[in-house]
């Protein structure tokens, strides 16, 4: 197929074009590089030995998004671009909800301008807010989230099943990751964020080498094994190979489909610290900080449903993820 990835220079969208592109499909790529950087571009070439086709645009732009649509014949899309961080989410909700929503909006009159109403949407576990049990399936009852970006992805998730509802041609996969972590094996694509990191696994790496020096742990008083968070850590590769497999969704009978995107298991915060400093053979200093607003103790899901109907299982170890996180940042840093 011929796929539009929009934010396919960000950490996810490039791996997802790496394993697109090795499965013999055409990418057209369209970033801006408001979080990533033309150096995935080439990585993703030397990986897979050629460039995407690429245009430098923001998504909420229709008139430069329409350019790419009458340049390329496009079969469907799969949409990445949009903010993120969730804590930035909480101080900027109107750019969040502008850009996130609009975005997704251009995307989608322009798939049914030029007749290819086919897109796999880049959602999340956060839809699902503090579950009552885990694991979790796709059937769980979804929100209340609780901050700006989050309630970004619901809002868009709701908003492409009114859209089905409203047009059966179209084909739309939701697909809801958990927590993606490490980075390709090549060393050449990876998470990059400005700043400090937000997330556990990269602030890690930067602890592993030396750029900060210790790690806060929010909260070991959580009903978990040990009181720390516990998450279901998921290889980029894995999840890009998602992405993959859910493209048959999209040539199969219309309709919104729904899928989770994880390992199954359930990790807390210190299992990742030690699992990364044996993988690494490095120390990572740690204390425990209060908790974090927002947190929830427990979220990891039930990947079922992947497995039945797109054939899909995670299939690295937290040792892989941790291993490809720590050759990232040392060949990056
Ligand atoms: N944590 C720390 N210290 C840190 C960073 C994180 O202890 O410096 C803990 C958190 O409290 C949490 C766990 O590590 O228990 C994972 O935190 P992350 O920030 O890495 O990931 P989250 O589970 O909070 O959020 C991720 C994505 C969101 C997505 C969510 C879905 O970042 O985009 O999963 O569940 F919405």
């Amino acid at each position: 197929m011929n796929i539009l990835v929009t934010g396919g220079a960000g950490y996810i969208g490039s791996h997802t074009v790496v394993e697109l592109m090795q499965e013999g499909h055409e990418v057209v790529v369209v970033d801006n590089f408001y979080n990533s950087k033309p150096e995935a571009l080439d990585n993703i070439a030397k990986i897979t030995g050629k460039k995407p086709t690429f245009y430098e645009v923001d998504c909420c732009d229709m008139e430069a998004m329409e350019k790419v649509f009458q340049e390329n014949k496009i079969d469907g899309a799969i949409h990445f671009a949009g903010y993120k961080a969730v804590g930035e989410s909480v101080q900027k909700p109107m750019e969040y909800y502008q850009n996130n929503l609009l975005s997704t909006l251009v995307l989608c009159q322009l798939l049914r301008k030029y007749d290819c109403k086919k897109l796999i949407f880049s959602s999340s576990a956060t839809v699902y807010g503090n579950p009552h049990t885990v694991p979790i399936k796709e059937d769980f009852p979804l929100g209340p989230t609780t901050n700006p970006y989050g309630t970004t992805k619901l809002m868009i998730e709701n908003i492409l099943r009114d859209i089905f509802i409203s047009d059966h041609q179209w084909n739309i996969v939701l697909l809801r990751y958990f927590n993606p972590i490490g980075a390709h094996e090549s060393g050449l694509l990876g998470e990059d964020p400005n700043g400090i990191p937000n997330n556990l696994v990269p602030y890690i790496s930067k602890v592993a080498v030396g750029e900060l020096e210790c790690l806060g742990v929010f909260g070991n008083d959580y009903d978990t094994p040990d009181g720390t968070g516990v998450r279901d850590y998921i290889h980029v590769v894995d999840l890009a190979k998602g992405h993959v497999k859910a493209l048959q969704k999209l040539v199969s009978e219309a309709g919104v489909y729904t899928y989770n995107l994880g390992t199954g298991h359930g990790y807390s915060v210190l299992d990742i610290v030690k699992a990364y400093e044996k993988a690494n053979n490095v120390k990572i200093p740690y204390e425990i900080k209060p908790r974090r607003a927002g947190d929830i103790a427990t979220c990891y899901a039930d990947p079922t449903k992947a497995k039945e109907e797109l054939g899909w299982t995670a299939e690295k170890t937290l040792e892989d993820m941790c291993k490809d996180a720590y050759n990232f940042i040392i060949h990056n840093h």
